[in-house]
């Protein structure tokens, strides 16, 4: 049986019941955040195939043993029998049950999923960065357009770059307006796991100029005037963000550190403590014992932040596996209408262990 129920409303007795589909990079870093969340329950995990690491996850001590493992279709269901895992049912056999997927699905296979199986069963669903732009009305991050989410059927999380540049973008123009933008990313060439992927001693420009990024940034901020340009470099961890902007008033560069302080899921990080690399980022990340040493937060470093002749500059790091985890759990408090933006944002960040 399906609900939906108001904020003015008090809190729902029966909690969301959450399928995450796809259950690869972001899939299963999902899963395992929607699993630690105290009012919504993980009903289930869904694929099509042991790829993407869906063995190691349901291990007796593998973080989702246990969860429920459902099919995203009937090939799927008799393909991963053959792989020798118990398959409760097809999805669309226990659509009914169901009030939203996740969708962490390839590119492409995400509006199949919604054509064939999310719309006719009436299913609620949020989609990932690689999908397409027209796939839902809401472009989303939870920081900068929150609201833009609540009640919505179809909303699609931005990719890992957008939500970096959101964020912390999102943090100047609230507080110091931004004139316009100029963003230079450099880009990991693929995840750990990806190795087919490159370059692998080559650093590869996107000749189209401005890149992609900038347009999609505007589908979540649509007043912010930004142009992006692109790079493609041969590392697994983390993408790196030069930013100017142009501000619409002179500020302190101080202020511009605390207002990077105050917003979630920005951290400041010191060159001078010795953290002047991604590499010894994510090194910091595994010396704190990070699960999978992601780092969900946007590492500003703090000695990058620098105020000249009304232009703002600062360099940050992106943990393109994990960032935009926190958002898609957000994501689903919207779209239920269970909590507003502080209050999702808090609820999520102290089930993870972000600052
Ligand atoms: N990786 C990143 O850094 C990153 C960052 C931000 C956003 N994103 C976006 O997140 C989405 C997922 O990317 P990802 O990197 O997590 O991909 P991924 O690691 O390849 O995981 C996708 C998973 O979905 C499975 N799958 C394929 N067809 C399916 C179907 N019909 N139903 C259910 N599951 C199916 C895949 O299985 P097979 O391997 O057998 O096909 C795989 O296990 C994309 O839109 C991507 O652009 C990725």
């Amino acid at each position: 049986m399906k609900f939906l129920f108001k904020l003015t409303e008090p809190f729902p007795v029966k909690m969301v019941k959450v399928v995450v589909n796809g259950v690869g990079t972001i899939g299963k870093r999902v899963a395992e955040a929607v699993k630690r969340q105290e009012d919504m329950e993980l009903y289930g995990i869904s694929d099509v195939s042991q790829n993407g690491g869906l063995r190691t996850v349901l291990k007796p001590e593998g973080p989702l043993h246990g969860t429920d493992l459902y099919a995203s279709n009937r090939d799927g269901k008799q393909n991963l029998e053959d792989q020798g895992f118990h398959v409760n049912a097809v999805l669309e056999d226990v659509a009914d049950e169901i009030d939203v997927v996740v969708d962490c699905t390839p590119p492409g296979i995400d509006a199949k999923n919604k054509e064939n199986l999310y719309e006719p069963n009436n299913i609620k669903a949020i989609f990932q960065g690689g999908a397409p732009k027209d796939i839902a009305p809401v472009a989303f991050n939870a920081d900068a357009n929150y609201e833009d989410a609540r009640g919505e059927d179809y909303v699609k999380v931005v990719s890992c770059n957008t939500t970096s540049l959101s964020r912390t973008l999102s943090a100047v123009d609230e507080n110091f307006g931004i004139d316009h933008v100029v963003a230079n990313l450099v880009r990991r060439g693929g995840d750990i796991p990806q190795d087919s992927r490159g370059p692998i001693n080559s650093t590869v420009p996107v000749t189209d100029v401005p890149s992609h990024h900038g347009p999609d940034v505007q589908a979540v901020l649509p007043d912010l005037d930004i142009k992006t340009l692109a790079v493609k470099v041969p590392v697994t961890y983390g993408h790196v963000h030069m930013v100017n902007a142009e501000l619409e008033a002179d500020v302190d560069e101080e202020d511009v550190k605390q207002a990077f302080r105050d917003q979630p899921r920005v951290s400041l990080v010191k060159a001078g403590h010795g953290y002047d690399s991604t590499g010894k980022i994510h090194e910091m990340m595994r010396d704190l014992e990070r699960p999978r040493s992601d780092m969900p937060e946007a590492a500003v470093w703090e000695e990058t932040v620098t105020v000249e002749d009304g232009t703002l500059y600062w360099i940050h790091m992106v943990h393109q596996e994990s960032i935009v985890v926190p958002d898609n759990v957000d994501a689903i408090r919207a779209m239920f209408e269970m909590e507003d933006k502080e209050g999702s944002i808090s609820k999520t960040d102290e089930a993870l262990n972000l600052r």
